[in-house]
């Protein structure tokens, strides 16, 4: 019998979480089609790079790539290459325009029709979908998790944000907020916990947003963790991102009273300045976010906090500076994101406010904030070393094959020697030493 042969898909993935989630979306639609996965860009007939435009340098990675796939396609003239993601919704038509070797463009809401645009694309014409969504949100499609350590997997529960935060270009690449329908994320969670999964997190750009409206009454973030957290006891839940603005008492609750709820909380706080808070639409003060933190504190005694940082926003002094190295040492991060502040063409703050710290100041500072928070993570460490922690088993460890490398609750990474241990298994460990990244321990002798 004669059987078509299946076409090659590579994927290459940029950006976010979500990004790579949406990468698990694309996978499947494109497997209903015929198409196989492959990790070798050289034996494809089609390669997607799913694309970021949170800051410029997202950006430029993107377009050394493309001319890499340019040179590359020369010498394999059938090769189709798409655009996906932030980037294709951001840039639209000029990305055909100016990179010549790309086939096809699709927005992140767009990615059912990407057989179509192949298609079109194979008969030569370029293809784009860069429409927005009001109600996207992929629910039914069961994401191809093809690259994962099938261990740990991440979970859309909703998509889009409407924050307009004035530095950021999400709300324009990924258009209006909606909730995915809580009777298939919890499905979801139940048929990865079956194929052997532990842990999910998760994603939203605002978790604590989430809303699905249903006739007694609407399901909200508190509820719809607990409910996942109730998959079992022995699936860890994560999730992120909470905006400061939404973290209520009632999901610090939900986190106090199950176990398998993960203390940790990733509270981006951006900045310690009242002034750039303003500035950047956060929608909340310094005084309002210290609020938060002891909140946790008193509710999760054991919670880990970590944040992002932006540095050198527009008319940032040195004394704003100083009040984000102040906040950092008043919360004790336990670990950080830090960025220089990167010009976004279309937001608020490039339409309105200038770009005036000068590259030179904003790495300086960032170089200040990147000190001070290797100090806080290394304090934090040195904090654990004595304890005994629960750590779930992701992986062997970089460095060693003797070696395996989990997270425990708070997220810490924590290397310590194999014994007869591997990667889903839960180990009690207990903390002998520490880097600023990394745990290190030994297994407590099971009786
Ligand atoms: N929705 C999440 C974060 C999304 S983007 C939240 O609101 O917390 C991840 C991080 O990138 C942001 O928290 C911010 O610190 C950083 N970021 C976003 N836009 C940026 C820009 N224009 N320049 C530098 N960093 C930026
Ligand atoms: Fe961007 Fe703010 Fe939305 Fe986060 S909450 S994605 S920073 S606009
Ligand atoms: Fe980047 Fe888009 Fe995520 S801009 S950070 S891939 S939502």
């Amino acid at each position: 019998m004669l059987r078509m042969k299946s076409k090659k898909l590579y994927i290459e993935t940029y950006g976010c979480q979500m990004n790579f989630s949406d990468s698990e979306i694309v996978v499947s639609v494109m497997q209903g089609r015929d198409y196989q996965i492959t990790r070798d860009a050289r034996e494809a007939d089609v390669i997607f790079i799913n694309t970021c435009s949170i800051r410029d340098n997202a950006e430029q990675r993107v377009w050394k790539r493309l001319r890499e796939l340019k040179a590359h396609k020369k010498h394999n003239p059938g090769l189709r290459i798409g655009v996906l993601g932030c980037m294709a919704e951001r840039l639209k038509m000029r990305l055909l325009e100016e990179e010549h070797a790309v086939d096809l463009i699709a927005g992140p809401d767009a990615y059912r029709s990407l057989p179509e645009l192949l298609s079109a694309a194979a008969s030569g014409q370029k293809g784009a979908n860069v429409l927005l969504s009001e109600e996207e949100t992929y629910a039914e499609i069961s994401p191809v998790k093809y690259n994962s350590n099938g261990v740990s997997a991440f979970i859309s529960i909703m998509r889009g944000c409407e924050n307009f935060c004035s530095y950021c270009v999400v709300p324009f690449t990924r258009g209006k907020e909606r909730s995915r329908d809580p009777e298939t994320i919890v499905e979801e969670a139940a048929a990865l916990f079956r194929k052997g999964y532990r842990e999910i997190t998760l994603l939203g750009q605002n978790v604590n947003s989430y809303h699905w409206a249903q006739e007694d009454g609407p399901v909200r973030f508190p509820e719809l963790i607990e409910r996942v957290a109730l998959v079992d006891s022995a699936l860890r839940v994560r999730f992120a991102t909470s905006h400061p603005r939404d973290v209520s008492d009632e999901l610090l609750q939900a986190i106090a009273r199950n176990h398998n709820l993960c203390k940790a909380i990733h509270l981006p706080v951006q900045s310690g300045s009242p002034a750039m808070l303003k500035l950047m639409n956060r929608k909340y003060d310094p005084e309002w976010y210290m609020n938060r933190i002891r909140a946790i504190r008193e509710h999760i005694p054991d919670c880990a906090i970590s944040t992002d940082i932006i540095t050198g926003f527009c008319n940032e002094t040195e004394e704003d500076h100083g009040a984000t190295l102040s906040i950092m040492d008043r919360v004790g991060y336990d670990h950080a994101f830090m960025f220089k502040y990167s010009e976004r063409p279309g937001t608020l703050a490039a339409r309105h406010f200038n770009d005036n710290v000068p590259e030179k100041v904003k790495s300086q500072r960032l170089q200040e904030i990147i000190a001070k928070q290797r100090e806080l993570s290394l304090k934090s460490n040195q904090k654990d070393v004595g304890k005994v922690f629960e750590v779930l088993v992701e992986s062997f460890s970089r460095k060693s094959k003797a070696h395996l490398s989990g997270r425990n609750s708070q997220n810490k990474v924590i290397v310590f020697p194999k014994k007869g241990y591997k990667p889903g298994d839960y180990v009690e460990v207990k903390i002998t030493g520490c880097t600023p990244a990394t745990l290190l321990g030994e297994p407590l002798e099971a009786d």
